[in-house]
């Protein structure tokens, strides 16, 4: 499924009549189900933001047409079915999801929900305490202990459902295999698995010199890396874990969240930090603003701030509703974004001849990464949006490696400028280039007499995915290609 080839969503939710409604929400359920295995198998197609877009668009039809709520909405569902690869399992308290705000307004109706769900906080003058924590971006991830053992590792999955991933979870050092004789007889810890940032740089350039997959960003690279069929591939990848809640558990855990925090550290686990409790919108405000000042230097990818409710028996009487609890939010930030000029248009051949332009840029800091590449994805969209050489844009790493030019700032544009021009010849070996009707990527037809396509293709075919070719990594293909030693992958017809 094409995200792009589908329904364009032109009219707004309040515009459509019965009948638009239910084919959208019939079109929304699948979309959203085709995105999120994508997403629960690292290879997400769209960006958050867009997926967020599609789930609100969905959750707006809903609560004009609530009698068409289809019984496979995405309202009831908090991710993917597990996949097939790995034993399923069931957990015995549901993993669920959190509901998203974007605005102070989103946050402050949250406070006004729970005021009127539950009486005696009516009156709005009576303080709501609640624990502000960063939002990792990584996978989720449920750990029980029995007797204070590891029994059981598994991934969220749809939520009720999830892969059990008990020997992978095993090799990753932050979670801890024997908890102290003081922990609950029975215990569930939930958390996010995660790579850091560091962690996640030397992976990839590793990944690269191998000539393996290389990952868009950490999230992907810890959900890829923890859902390996084979638990040393995993133990060879460098992941972190956080806790941030529990599930089934033999004895209370604490009065509030705060304290559930000390009592899940003294365990032996790691929590997400910096937490602090607040009060109020203002202390809101400012908490979220310092998180998002510094969001580049914790060393982890951090998509939101957290809030929860810091009374645990609250917790209680607020319970859920549908796939997230009441009683918590997630406020999430906005992507990294730089403004810089582009210096040159390049253009790179894929290992099938794909032309995608890059942009150079004069290197910019965007949130602690030096940028000075960043996509301009195909020919349309230097056409719809008219990058130019020369130009002044806005570039934003939205937690992916590859920067993404998003537009141009046009008064700034320099008086001599000329559109760019598409090349119509492989900028590599000349070949003519094809685009197909509906395609939005253009082709070199050159095949392996481009040395780009030629050379891809041998990283390719050593790598992993291909014929698994141990010792011989990207670099050392690259250096045989050059030297002529090696020029086109071949396999012998058995
Ligand atoms: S609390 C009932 N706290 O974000 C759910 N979740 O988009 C309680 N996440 O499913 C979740 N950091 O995988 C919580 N500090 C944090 C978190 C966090 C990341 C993830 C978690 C959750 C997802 C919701």
């Amino acid at each position: 499924m094409n995200y792009k080839n589908t329904t364009h969503f032109d009219l707004r939710p309040d515009q459509l009549n019965e009948e638009q409604a239910a084919i959208e929400l019939e079109e929304l359920a699948k979309l959203i189900a085709y995105h999120d295995r994508l997403y629960e198998d690292a290879e997400p197609e769209i960006h958050d933001s867009e997926y967020d877009a599609l789930r609100i668009r969905n959750d707006k039809i809903e609560k004009l047409f609530p009698h068409l709520v289809r019984p496979d909405s995405p309202s009831y569902k908090v991710g993917a079915t597990p996949s097939g690869k790995f034993r399923k399992v069931k957990h015995k308290i549901p993993m669920l999801s959190l509901s998203n705000a974007f605005t102070y307004e989103d946050i402050s109706n949250f406070f006004t929900s729970i005021r009127s769900f539950i009486i005696e906080l009516n009156d709005p003058s009576i303080p709501i305490e609640i624990v502000a924590e960063p939002k990792i971006d990584g996978i989720s991830c449920s750990l029980r202990y029995e007797n204070q053992r590891l029994v059981l590792g598994a991934t969220r999955g749809d939520g009720i459902e999830g892969d059990d991933v008990t020997n992978n979870v095993k090799t990753i050092n932050d979670i801890p295999k024997q908890l102290p004789p003081f922990a609950p007889e029975i215990l569930e810890i939930r958390g996010e698995v995660y790579m850091s940032d560091e962690d996640f740089l030397k992976f990839n350039k590793e990944q690269e010199e191998k000539g393996e997959k290389i990952f868009a960003n950490p999230r992907n690279a810890a959900a890829g890396s923890l859902r390996q069929i084979d638990p040393e591939v995993t133990d060879s990848r460098p992941l972190s874990f956080f806790a941030y809640a529990w599930g089934d558990i033999s004895e209370p855990i604490a009065k509030t969240q705060w304290e559930a925090r000390d009592r899940i550290a003294s365990w032996g686990f790691i929590l997400s930090k910096p937490a602090k409790i607040l009060n109020g919108l203002d202390e809101i405000k400012q908490f979220y603003e310092e998180i998002q000042s510094k969001r580049s230097g914790f060393g982890f990818s951090i998509d939101g701030v957290v809030y929860k409710i810091n009374k645990i028996d609250l917790q209680g009487r607020l319970g859920f509703i549908s796939r997230s609890p009441r009683w918590a939010i997630a406020h999430k930030l906005p992507p990294e974004k730089g403004q810089t000029r582009i210096k040159d248009i390049k253009i790179q051949v894929g290992r099938v001849g794909s032309l995608t332009p890059i942009a150079e840029l004069e290197p910019i800091n965007i949130g602690g990464v030096l940028v000075s590449r960043a996509t301009l994805h195909n020919q349309d969209e230097i056409e719809r949006k008219d990058f130019r050489k020369g130009d002044l844009v806005v570039v934003q790493r939205a937690g992916d490696v590859i920067p993404q030019v998003v537009s141009v700032i046009i008064k700034d544009r320099p008086l001599d400028s000329k559109p760019y021009q598409f090349p119509d010849k492989c900028t590599i070996c000349q070949s003519a280039t094809v685009r197909e009707q509906h395609e939005a990527v253009r082709y070199c037809t050159g095949g392996l007499f481009c040395s780009a396509q030629a050379h891809e293709r041998l990283k390719h075919f050593i790598s992993r995915n291909a014929f698994d070719i141990e010792g011989l990594g990207g670099k050392i293909i690259e250096m045989f290609y050059n030297e002529g030693l090696v020029n086109v992958p071949f396999c012998r017809p058995c």
